[in-house]
């Protein structure tokens, strides 16, 4: 028992707990404790072993040594009911719900509420669906299949389904990774409910302004190992930033802006975007302007999109790498002065244009292929064109794409499965570079990325545009907006409604334009007459 008079009481304890996976060694000798009614965020880089403490918690990974206590009691969770059973909710970073499933038999999936005569009681799963629903904030028909959403949804989707598990501990891996600031919002709202109601949360998240606003207590992770504790509210990004990486960190957004006048010859316009009319999943009621998408990206030039879910970002993106619509799409896109239609990302590689999508499963990475082979296989056609690729050559252009962006690993032979998630996005990013685009277009890049690592990232975007090449970067982050790009462009609804000078506008107003242009709107774009809209000539 631990109710020492004037000792906060626990809800859960874990004690010098370690686990290896072969000879990594994942969490160390780890104490970690939850009160009641309390926020605790776990933060580290990426690989530091987050996911894997917390999946020991939630007796989804097994064979540890050390010791959790759950209200003063050891217990040994050996399976996710088990824990389930004790309390216990996870919700995952990697989203893992049933694509072929509707959104409300993901939710209740194993646990479906019955009828009477004992069959599955679809009208209540489906009412209760959509009340979990609406307390994340999203409007979605719990009959559509898990496969028509966008990530962002699907990671809605499993809040709502840990919601009704009615947990008292409740784990959140990186939650918020895919929403954007409105939905962050609405989340937040709902960790504050169940905070009230008692439930402790472990909040795991890359994105330190979200922790002092959301969380009462943090934990430091490095290596496996439990390097600091800070009271959440007063520490601040610098502190945690160095505790997580053991060095004094400098966040650099890109080097420097020196390079604002160029000459134009050497800066002209390699993509134009005219009137694209996009496919949205979600189609918009009260359509009534058919334009869509007009935008110019110059080389060299970073050119970010904003937008709230459903907005357009990503089907903008996927359109232009020829995935999704196939080049079924009205309106007029130009790469280099001429008209090009990709009807297939292999078309689009073709034209020089490489993408990164906001999910990883769908970024072709094999999961259970190494990391040598899912990064040379992006390249092997560029390469083999000078002669044949010899394994060393394999090896040499891998290792180093992998120390660029420190990569964690046991070794490139490793498979991808087994790296963390923000280690796996690395990859992705890593193979796309090495492509060596005219075009690159970026959907939320740093998603699940640590500190570090994002600055790497910045780093190395910088360089590309420097090289001459044109990104085009749809974020949810603000800040990254800002740092990163030369203008942002938000979306709504298919259109662009606003374009912004980065070097001019504030976090404030940039997330001022995509609220008010977004906001459950579906004819804003009329209301908003002060925000320049078009694009740049
Ligand atoms: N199933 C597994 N097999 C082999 N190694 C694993 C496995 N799961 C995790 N690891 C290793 O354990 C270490 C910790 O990984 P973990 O996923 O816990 O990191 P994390 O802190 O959650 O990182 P991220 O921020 O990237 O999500 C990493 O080195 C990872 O490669
Ligand atoms: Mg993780």
């Amino acid at each position: 028992m631990d109710g020492k008079l004037g000792a906060p009481r626990t809800m859960a304890d874990m004690v010098g707990v370690s686990k290896s996976f072969g000879g990594v060694r994942a969490v160390r000798e780890v104490d970690f404790s939850l009160r009641p009614g309390e926020v605790h965020a776990l933060l580290g880089e990426n690989g530091a072993g987050k996911s894997t403490l917390m999946k020991i918690l939630s007796g989804e990974v097994g064979g540890y040594r050390g010791e959790i206590r759950i209200d003063g009691r050891p217990v040994h969770l050996t399976s996710p009911s088990d824990a389930q059973r004790a309390g216990i909710a996870m919700i995952h970073q990697e989203l893992d719900l049933v694509p072929a499933l509707s959104i409300a038999e993901n939710v209740y999936l194993g646990r479906e509420p019955r009828t009477r005569l004992g069959t599955v009681d679809m009208a209540r799963m489906v009412s209760d669906t959509a009340r979990l629903l609406t307390r994340t904030g999203v409007t979605l028909d719990p009959r559509r299949p898990v496969e028509q959403l966008r990530t962002g949804e699907q990671q809605l989707v499993t809040i709502a389904k840990a919601l009704s598990l009615d947990a008292r501990i409740l784990i959140m891996d990186e939650p918020t990774s895919a929403l954007s600031t409105h939905e962050v919002e609405q989340l937040f709202g709902v960790i504050a409910e169940l905070r009230r109601a008692g439930t402790s949360i472990v909040y795991i998240s890359h994105r330190m302004d979200e922790i002092g606003r959301v969380a009462d207590r943090a934990t430091v992770l490095r290596n496996g190992s439990v390097v600091a504790e800070f009271d959440a509210r007063a520490m601040t990004a610098t502190e945690a930033s160095e505790a997580m990486v053991g060095r004094p960190l400098h966040l650099m957004f890109r080097a420097g802006s020196d390079d604002a006048e160029e000459p134009a010859s050497a800066h002209g316009e390699l993509l134009r975007v005219e009137n694209l009319a996009l496919r949205l999943r979600q189609p918009r009621s009260g359509r009534r302007d058919p334009a869509g998408i007009s935008l110019r990206v110059r080389r060299g030039e970073i050119v970010g999109l904003a937008g709230l879910l459903g907005a357009g970002r990503t089907e903008l993106l996927e359109t232009l790498f020829g995935v999704g619509s196939k080049g079924h799409w009205d309106g007029r896109v130009l790469l280099d002065g001429k008209p090009i239609r990709p009807r297939s990302p292999r078309q689009a590689i073709k034209l020089g244009i490489a993408f990164v999508p906001e999910d990883r499963r769908i970024a072709g990475l094999a999961l259970e292929h190494s990391v040598l082979a899912n990064t040379v296989l992006s390249v092997v056609e560029r390469i083999a064109r000078l002669g044949t690729v010899s394994r060393a050559t394999e090896r040499s252009v891998t290792r180093s794409t992998v120390e660029r962006l420190g990569v964690k690993l046991a070794s490139l032979t490793s498979p991808v499965g087994s790296l963390s998630g923000g280690n796996q996005q690395k990859v992705v990013l890593g193979r796309n570079l090495l492509t060596e685009p005219a075009l690159l277009l970026l959907d939320e890049p740093t998603r699940g990325v640590d500190v570090g690592a994002k600055a790497e990232i910045y780093r190395l975007l910088g360089q590309a545009a420097a090289q001459g090449v044109g990104v085009l970067l749809a974020s949810s982050e603000p800040a990254e907006l800002i740092g990163v790009c030369d203008r942002v462009i938000v979306l709504s609804g298919g259109r662009n409604v606003a374009e912004l000078n980065t070097a001019e506008v504030t976090e404030a107003e940039l997330l001022a334009a995509t609220m008010n242009n977004g906001a459950n709107g579906t004819d804003s774009a009329a209301s908003q007459p002060e925000l320049a809209t078009g694009e740049t000539p």
